[in-house]
């Protein structure tokens, strides 16, 4: 994967924005030192907030040493709203597709007619839950008559190499729709639109009749609203649907699928009507993030290794499921960043 044009100018404005920003690190370093020590989250004159955000280690921007690979994170300070913290990528990194179409639709060959790429946004970072969460857009099709749509697709590539993975346990597929069969796919594409390896999906049907959904308002149960669980391992996800009419197209043109955040979104009848998208910001998805450069944790009583990263004296080495990498925790009773000293 190239890094595509438009990003270009992204990542200088990036750059300059980091330049001011190590500035402003720099003298607020200085201020917190006068004021009450707070927890270090960050490595020594690495720029620990964004905005509200807090970037612990290993995330962080800027040098090298600020980060570990994998774990670089740039604050977008340009735009007018308040700074926003994107995953860095380069052509194997974190990236978000967004693809469009406005014609029949198959899911079985998608060929889109409009695709954008996007770095990843995140919303915060947690190093005690090994979880960063990112906003991530819903994928739509709304009918414009009886036998056509307009689809926007939503597909993210996290890296095969990187640190990252969707979090089966804390999210959720969601469909909504008056007759939607939402579903979670894989791309072997690079730029998301040719889809395969159908992953779950979950049905809503209302069979023409919106009154079961106003019955079963605020209930993710199959009317209106139906949810599935996700499989493990995923770095790459997309939503999409299977074709089906849309019988009430006129008055709930929309049909809406998401990969979100446990207890996140709650169903309203409400959500079935207009050609509104839902939430155009993007919703929350929980992504884990693990260290990859050493496989396992070394074994107990071992010589740690080069590289090693749980540095901290009051923090202990965890194997993760995937099998092939390691999270740092601190001990009971303590509380901190185990990546640090
Ligand atoms: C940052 O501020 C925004 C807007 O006030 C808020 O929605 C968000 O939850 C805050 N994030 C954190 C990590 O505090
Ligand atoms: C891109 O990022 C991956 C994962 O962080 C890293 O392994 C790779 O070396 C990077 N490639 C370049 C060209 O920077
Ligand atoms: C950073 O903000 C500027 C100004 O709003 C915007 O042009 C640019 O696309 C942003 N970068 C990203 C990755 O959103
Ligand atoms: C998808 O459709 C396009 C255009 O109709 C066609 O050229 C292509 O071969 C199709 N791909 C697959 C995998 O069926
Ligand atoms: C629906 O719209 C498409 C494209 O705008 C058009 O080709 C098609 O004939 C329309 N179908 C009906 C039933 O109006
Ligand atoms: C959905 O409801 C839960 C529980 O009341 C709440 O925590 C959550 O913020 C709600 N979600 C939205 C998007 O408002
Ligand atoms: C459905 O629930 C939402 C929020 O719980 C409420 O605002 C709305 O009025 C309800 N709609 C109907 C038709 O009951
Ligand atoms: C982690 O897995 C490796 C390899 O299977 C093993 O040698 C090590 O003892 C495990 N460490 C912990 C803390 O479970
Ligand atoms: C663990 O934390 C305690 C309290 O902060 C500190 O006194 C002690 O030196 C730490 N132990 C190690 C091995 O760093
Ligand atoms: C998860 O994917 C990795 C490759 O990214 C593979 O080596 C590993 O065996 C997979 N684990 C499971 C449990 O599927």
């Amino acid at each position: 994967m190239a890094i595509p044009s438009q990003l270009l100018p992204y990542l200088l404005a990036a750059a300059a924005a980091f330049l001011i920003l190590s500035a402003i690190a720099e003298q607020r370093g200085l201020e917190e030192q006068q004021q009450q020590q707070q927890a270090v989250v960050a490595r020594p004159r690495c720029q620990d907030m964004c905005g509200n955000i807090s970037i612990p280690f290993p995330f962080g921007m800027g040098k090298p040493r600020c980060f570990l690979p994998g774990f670089e994170v740039i604050c977008n300070t340009s735009s007018s709203g308040r700074p926003r913290l994107f995953l860095a990528y380069n052509e194997s990194g974190p990236v978000q597709v967004v693809s469009a179409l406005n014609h029949r639709f198959t899911a079985r060959n998608v060929t889109a007619s409009f695709v954008m790429k996007n770095a990843v946004e995140l919303m915060d970072i947690s190093v005690a839950h090994n979880e960063a969460r990112a906003y991530r857009a819903v994928s739509s099709a709304c009918s414009t008559n009886s036998t056509h749509f307009r689809a926007k697709f939503q597909y993210t590539n996290l890296g095969d190499e990187g640190p990252f993975l969707l979090s089966a346990m804390r999210n959720v597929l969601i469909g909504v729709g008056s007759n939607v069969e939402s579903m979670m796919m894989t791309s072997t594409g690079e730029t998301g639109n040719e889809m395969k390896a159908y992953m779950p999906s979950c049905l809503s049907n209302l069979m023409g009749k919106l009154k079961y959904a106003t019955d079963g308002n605020g209930t993710c149960s199959g009317l209106g609203c139906c949810q599935a669980a996700l499989p493990l391992n995923v770095t790459e996800f997309g939503v999409s649907f299977m074709p089906r009419l849309n019988l009430l197209w006129q008055t709930n043109p929309c049909f809406y699928g998401m990969l979100v955040e446990k207890s996140w979104y709650n169903f309203s009848v409400h959500d079935l009507y207009g050609r509104e998208l839902l939430y155009p910001r993007g919703v929350p998805v929980v992504l884990e993030f693990a260290i990859r450069n050493l496989g396992s944790c070394p074994p107990e009583g071992q010589q740690k290794p080069q590289g090693y990263a749980c540095i901290s004296g009051n923090s202990t080495c965890v194997n993760t499921t995937r099998g092939d990498d390691y999270v740092c925790k601190c001990l009971e009773h303590y509380d901190g960043n185990p990546y640090i000293i």
